[in-house]
């Protein structure tokens, strides 16, 4: 019987999860925007890992860096694209150390797996006949890497004269006229008005009402030109069999999706689990049109799913204003000054659906406020000798515990400790990362106050109430381990320092392992377990000293 079901579950491959970032322009160093978009993605994977720990996760992420843009870009720097591309794809990949984006692929246009999937898919398409070549002439953004139609630009008069730009990006356009390949985008209206009709394709509501306007509107349904002279474009994957003509820097970049699912080698894509289609493709407001509308036709031409959902996301501005090179604004991750907090800063600032604005006083007070003073001091008073001098999570003593309840604080802590994962698993589905770190926030501010009320301190100096002391040190820990087990997709390693110190086995750290606190267990902890010893600093507070503009962390 038992082999039978073993044969059944290894016969039943489950699909892996699959989510990914988009690939990341290489003509500059990342900035925050960027690292936003990844961290994101990675709070989305870890969320599945937690509560789905059996499934396997395809977590993608790579550089783009075909097109003249970054042809430019190297030029600027003196060296040939290659050498540049690899220079600035390895920051990404350092950037993502740093900030715990645990990928599991990262793929670059220029390697070979990719180039390969590249003029398969560009072969699919041709042989449906959903390509064909004609005259092409438009306004063309260098920037956008994109044919712009006229009704979107307008004249802009600069030092350098009248120039026209494009309305959505500002970027400058220019008149090109050549002989491209063109895709029968015009011929998908249909397909993808009905693709936008499945509830939650694209999320939030507000960015998929906008596609769904979008595809409604033919100016975006042009048939679209997916190629360029390679004259004119060298830095890029040639069209097969046509070795005059270059493929449209989109095109080869949306195909990355499939490079990561093993595409074109059929046993790579099955010994993968078959990951295409993607779950959940995270992406930025500005690209929404080349996921939501080009990258579904394409997939479409080519008798392929399009994704399940695209998480669309909004941007950081800095002080207010959008990050400009020229503005001299741009926020690099690894220069501000508390790097370690930018990543709660990230999730616990921004809503998906709207702009976000950053600024270094909000991540140092937010980092001191929540991190250091909520949690860290909050974790410092409970493990530390003053009040825990056996440096123990006591068991619970159920009867004492009810004592406790008689005072208004602990109720609240115990029933809000006891909603917060199911509170917590809501927002996090809806990818509702401040709404999770809001309620997780709540419940220590309760913690606190739960300590400041029953006064351990005063207990400690009585000998005949230190079972009352065992009782506010388990509750305050076992809060502080459930919030630390609900806040690991949003910050892994401040979860891990805690859940370390309180000796928590890394396969008790799922979903399953907070969902019931065990003043609700029937057989609660009546074992009193050892913490790690040594000196613990979870979080050392920020100080800036404004007359030298540096700043400090120090232990409070
Ligand atoms: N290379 C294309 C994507 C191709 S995917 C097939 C590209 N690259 S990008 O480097 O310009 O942008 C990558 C991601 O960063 C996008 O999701 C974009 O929205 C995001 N951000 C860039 N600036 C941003 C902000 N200021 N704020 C938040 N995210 C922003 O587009």
């Amino acid at each position: 019987m038992r082999l039978t079901t073993r044969l059944l579950s290894s016969l039943v491959q489950k699909r892996p999860f699959y989510v990914t970032t988009p690939i990341f322009y290489v003509n500059a160093a990342p900035h925050l925007g960027h690292l936003y978009t990844a961290v994101v993605a990675d709070a989305i994977q870890r969320f599945e890992k937690l509560t789905n720990p059996d499934c396997k996760v395809i977590f993608s992420t790579g550089t783009d860096e075909h097109g003249t843009k970054i042809q430019q870009a190297a030029a600027k720097a003196n060296q040939s694209p290659p050498e540049y591309c690899s220079t600035i794809s390895k920051e990404y990949r350092d950037l993502f150390k740093e900030f715990h984006v645990d990928y599991t692929d990262f793929v670059r246009t220029t390697e070979e797996r990719h180039l390969k999937a590249v003029k398969h898919f560009w072969k699919e398409l041709r042989d449906q006949d959903y390509i064909y070549k004609a005259k092409y002439s438009g306004w063309y953004s260098v920037n956008d890497e994109a044919f712009v139609p006229e009704t979107h630009t307008r004249e802009e008069v600069t030092n350098d004269g009248k120039v026209r730009v494009s309305i959505e990006s500002g970027h400058r356009v220019e008149w090109t006229e050549e002989s491209n390949y063109m895709f029968r985008l015009s011929a998908f209206k249909t397909h993808l008005k009905n693709w936008l009709k499945t509830d939650g394709v694209v999320k939030p509501v507000k960015f998929h009402k906008q596609l769904q306007e979008m595809v409604e509107d033919d100016v975006y349904l042009p048939d679209i030109s997916v190629s360029r002279p390679a004259s004119r474009v060298h830095w890029a994957i040639r069209v097969p069999d046509d070795e005059e003509q270059s493929i449209y820097v989109w095109l080869d970049a949306l195909v990355n999706y499939l490079t990561v699912s093993g595409y074109p080698d059929d046993e790579l894509v099955k010994s993968r689990g078959r990951p295409w289609p993607a779950d959940v493709q995270v992406v930025g407001k500005d690209i929404m049109k080349f996921h939501g509308i080009y990258w579904p036709a394409f997939l479409m031409a080519a008798r392929r799913h399009p994704p399940r959902r695209l998480l669309v996301h909004s941007h950081w501005t800095v002080n207010g204003n959008k990050m400009s090179k020229s503005v001299g604004n741009v926020v690099h991750p690894r220069g501000v000054p508390a790097a370690h907090a930018l990543r709660y800063l990230l999730l616990r600032e921004a809503t998906v659906a709207d702009d976000a604005n950053y600024s270094e006083t909000k991540l140092i007070n937010t980092a001191n406020a929540e991190l250091a003073d909520t949690l860290g001091n909050l974790v410092s008073r409970s493990i530390g000798s003053a009040l825990n001098p056996r440096g123990e999570f006591p068991a619970l003593r159920p009867a004492l515990l009810t004592k406790c309840c008689q005072l208004q604080p602990t109720v609240l802590l115990l029933h809000q400790v006891q909603v917060l994962p199911e509170i917590c698993h809501k927002h996090y589905t809806n990818y509702q990362f401040y709404k999770v770190v809001d309620a997780v926030i709540r419940a220590l501010h309760m913690a606190n106050l739960f300590f400041e009320t029953l006064k351990p301190w005063e207990l400690k100096k009585k000998p005949e109430c230190q079972k009352e002391l065992d009782v506010v040190l388990h509750v305050t820990l076992e809060t502080i381990r459930i919030c630390s087990i609900i806040l690991q997709p949003i910050v892994p390693d401040i979860s891990k320092k805690v859940l370390d110190k309180l000796q928590i086995p890394e396969c008790s750290r799922n979903w399953t392992d907070c969902e019931v606190p065990s003043w609700n267990m029937e057989d609660a902890i009546h074992e009193t377990k050892k913490i790690q010893g040594g000196k613990f600093v979870l979080f050392p507070r920020i100080y800036v000293d404004k007359s030298q503009k540096r700043t400090s962390a120090k232990t409070a």
